[in-house]
């Protein structure tokens, strides 16, 4: 049921603040402070264990004042949202941008939504404060807060034939939305899911909903400014509100945060975060984006960059990805990787993941070879350098897998690989880590098990040579590709996808690049960056 509020009776023990601007008896510098105030109160009776279930971590003062100050609309009338309000410190951020900068006679609608009945008195304080504060530079403000879920306000159900079927209802529209969705997964079959079900892909999360519906929500030219986590940029999860978001709005300011831990230090809660501005304008062709980075939430070492908006929305076919150059190297290699034509599919090439999962196939893992059924079984920790070594144990880890009826799917023909590892720690020089799996090691075996850690190139219809396998390898196990996928991704994981869709060279020069991996093998210097 659709609800709005303007005053909220508390049942909380501890009671919001009160502000009064015009008294003189003001204990706070600016709105933002105030709003920092009530999550501070707010926090004092909610444990972080609460909070992190309803994906609610407050914004700090400097990150809210950061994001307020990216919008550019220099309109008179101003509708704005806050779909995820919490205690309200962005708004507040935004109203005292307006005061700050002695925007006279502006008229402001806000609207919020919140669906934690505990922490509406908080927040309608500080609205309450925000509109003291406006109304006395001769501003006129007036607020709506929503207590409901923001997805589920906007998803028009209608039954038909036993059937349920959802529309979404995008009438009110907004000129200016700044948000710190949460962060919590959702069934796939959750109502918030069935509403927006043509963007799901795997298990959807919130944050990427209440990025997309904000921006449905716009307004011509209308702008959100949004901080999330990073993830939303690559992978096959956020794919499909990737290209919406890409090809629907202009993605005109980036800030990376590049040590994240500091970010929400008072919560203990470690995200990789981004702030994004964007426009509802269609992106142009020789359009320009503004990226930033800092080391922590104070914004220190804070560096700018302005690259081709090409170069960070970008699209292959029907993959769209979100790319964060953070130096000229970065912009360079983008542009090198971009330049080269082919890809693995288009060479003939696929990427699979490994089909031992150990804990389902628990049962036909076996310490040895310990009779004629078993078969090798590779794990990350047989990656050594450029080369796969079975003999490398780890923890008392199988090292062998039975086939019998039931696994014999669960094995791969012993042919001439590149195995690549899922996931790398942070620690680890390189992101990418692939290596060469050689049929002729392990000739006497006709099948070999692949684990599920692991990532596999091979051919699709013949057999890949050796030349093909190192010359693949080589190539992903150099600094361009490295650095390539950090702009790419912030995180350890090497998706399939992700590699699926690289631009790749010409297969002579990949050719090339193998014979002279192939000689240079066994030397111990041997680096394949020169290779390349
Ligand atoms: C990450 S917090 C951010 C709060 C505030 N905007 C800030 O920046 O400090 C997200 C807020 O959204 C609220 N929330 C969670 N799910 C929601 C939903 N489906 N609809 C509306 N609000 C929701 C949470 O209770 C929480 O207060």
């Amino acid at each position: 049921m659709r609800t709005a509020m303007t005053s909220i009776i508390s049942k909380n023990q501890i009671k919001p603040d009160l502000y009064s601007h015009s008294s003189g008896n003001n204990n706070y510098q600016n709105l933002i402070e105030f709003a920092n105030n009530q999550s501070k109160l707010y926090c004092e009776v909610n444990p972080v264990s609460n909070r992190k279930l309803k994906g609610q971590i407050f914004t700090p003062p400097k990150i809210a004042s950061f994001m307020a100050g990216l919008f550019t609309s220099q309109n008179k009338k101003i509708s704005i949202l806050d779909p995820g309000a919490g205690t309200g410190i962005l708004v507040a951020a935004l109203c005292d941008r307006f005061i700050q900068e002695n925007r006279r006679n502006l008229d402001i609608s806000i609207h919020v939504y919140e669906n934690d009945k505990n922490v509406l008195p908080f927040l309608q304080s500080t609205l309450d404060a925000c509109k003291n504060s406006l109304n006395e530079i001769g501003c006129s403000m007036e607020y709506q807060i929503f207590d409901n879920d923001f997805i589920l306000h906007h998803a028009e159900v209608e039954r038909s034939d036993g059937l349920t079927v959802y529309s979404l209802d995008l009438s009110t529209r907004y000129d200016l939305i700044i948000s710190n969705p949460p962060y919590y997964k959702l069934n796939k079959s959750s109502p918030e899911a069935l509403a927006l079900q043509r963007y799901v892909y795997g298990q959807p999360n919130i944050y990427a909903f209440f990025m997309l519906l904000s921006g449905m929500l716009l307004s011509e030219k209308g702008e959100m400014v949004f901080i999330t986590p990073r993830s939303f940029c690559s992978g096959l999860y956020y794919s499909k509100i990737r290209r919406w978001f890409v090809n629907t709005l202009t993605l005109d300011r980036l800030h990376l945060f590049e040590t994240r831990k500091d970010i929400f230090v008072d919560d203990k809660i470690l995200q990789e975060n981004l702030i994004f501005h964007a426009t509802s304008v269609q992106p142009k062709s020789n359009g320009k984006t503004l990226i930033s980075v800092s080391y922590d939430r104070q914004f220190t070492q804070y560096q700018e960059l302005t690259v081709p908006s090409s170069d960070v929305a970008y699209c292959r076919g029907d993959d769209c990805y979100i790319r964060i150059p953070i130096s000229e190297s970065d912009l360079k290699i983008i542009e090198i990787v971009d330049s080269w034509p082919q890809s693995l599919n288009v060479l003939g090439f696929e990427i699979s993941t490994g089909p031992v999962v150990d804990f389902r196939a628990m049962k036909h893992l076996r310490a040895t070879l310990e009779n004629s059924n078993c078969v090798p079984l590779f794990w990350m920790h047989n990656i050594k350098g450029t080369d796969v070594e079975w003999s490398i144990g780890k923890n008392g880890k199988a090292t062998a897998i039975e086939i019998n009826p039931e696994s014999k799917n669960l094995v791969v023909p012993t042919r001439n690989y590149v195995v690549l590892k899922r996931f790398t720690s942070k620690e680890q020089k390189k992101r990418v880590h692939a290596a060469v799996l050689n049929a002729e090691d392990f000739s006497k075996f006709e099948f070999i098990g692949l684990e599920n850690h692991l990532n596999y190139i091979h051919k699709n219809r013949s057999l890949m040579t050796l030349d093909e396998a190192y010359g693949i390898s080589a190539l992903l196990n150099t600094t361009i590709i490295d650095q390539y996928f950090r702009a790419l991704n912030g995180n350890t994981q090497v998706n399939a996808t992700d590699i699926r869709s690289l631009s790749l060279p010409d297969y002579d020069k990949i050719i090339a690049i193998g014979k002279l991996a192939r000689k240079k093998h066994l030397d111990p210097k041997f680096d394949c960056d020169e290779a390349i």
